[in-house]
């Protein structure tokens, strides 16, 4: 362990699998407190005792539906509890349902999409704001997507709701700048977790085709590594800022 979050307390939504799970591991390995906010219970506890058990950093799970507000509350309650402090919070809770055209999307599938991925950001943020402010700071974490930079057919509501919170950061950057709490995006191209790996294998390499670095997905891990640096305080200097991680795909 290097400790380059040693002693931070980090909440992460939808920590229990895919890239949530992959940003727990490494932060709680780099010496951070970790809270696994998600609704896959016993994959969450599960994976929490792993990390404890493995000696490498301190996890919890905690139940949370990002869409309620009331969850949020209890997620900061317990987090308060046990480790006293709100340094970092990574919003990556999300879900990509394919659409379709949107003349043909229902008013319900476009609620419910912008209501995980944009509103529950909304919540986390709120909600974090008054325990960060009060630990003289902090650094939220927004995971949007490279469809909140280039159009793909599909998935309006996704496109929207990463799009949405692509501007929120920036708005929350400037609003909480004063409490030294900083916020920035990042914009994770194709990546190797379960929400594509039930995908039509010829599908999957079609995409991968497109990928100009390598010509693959990328790995959760790859996405940690920035979570990490924009968890540290080695990132001091930065927030209101875009990253992207896709192998090049929007550079084309
Ligand atoms: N995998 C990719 O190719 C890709 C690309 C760009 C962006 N992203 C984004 O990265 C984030 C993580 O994606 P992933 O690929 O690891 O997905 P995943 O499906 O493997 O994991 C998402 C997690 O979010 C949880 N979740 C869903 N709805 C929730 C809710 N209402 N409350 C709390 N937790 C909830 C799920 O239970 C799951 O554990 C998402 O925001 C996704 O949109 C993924």
């Amino acid at each position: 362990m290097t400790g380059r979050v040693a002693g931070k307390v980090v909440l992460i939504s939808g920590g229990a699998q895919g890239m949530g799970a992959s940003h727990a591991q490494l932060l709680a390995r780099e010496g951070a407190n970790v809270v696994i906010g998600d609704l896959k219970h016993e994959q969450g506890r599960e994976l929490a005792r792993a990390i404890s058990a493995g000696g490498s950093g301190r996890a919890i799970y905690v139940p949370l539906d990002v869409t309620v507000e009331t969850d949020w509350q209890s997620a900061y309650n317990t987090t308060m509890l046990a480790f006293g402090r709100l340094d970092v919070l990574v919003n990556n809770a999300g879900i990509a349902p394919q659409h379709g055209p949107l003349d043909q999307l229902p008013l319900e599938k476009w609620n419910l999409v912008l209501g995980i991925n944009l509103t529950g950001a909304f919540l986390g943020i709120k909600h974090a704001v008054p325990h960060m402010r009060h630990g003289g700071g902090g650094s939220i974490i927004n995971i949007c997507s490279s469809a909140a930079i280039v159009g793909y057919a599909g998935v309006p509501a996704y496109t929207a709701s990463k799009g949405g919170l692509r501007a929120l950061t920036k708005q929350v950057a400037n609003e909480y700048a004063k409490d030294l709490i900083r916020a920035n995006a990042i914009f994770p191209g194709l990546i190797a977790t379960p929400m594509n790996d039930g995908s039509a294998p010829e599908r999957m390499k079609m995409l991968e085709e497109k990928v100009p670095f390598g010509k693959r997905r990328g790995r959760p891990e790859e996405v940690s590594q920035c979570v990490l640096h924009l968890a540290s305080d080695e990132s001091s200097f930065t927030t209101g800022g875009e990253f992207v991680i896709d192998g090049g795909f929007t550079s084309q």
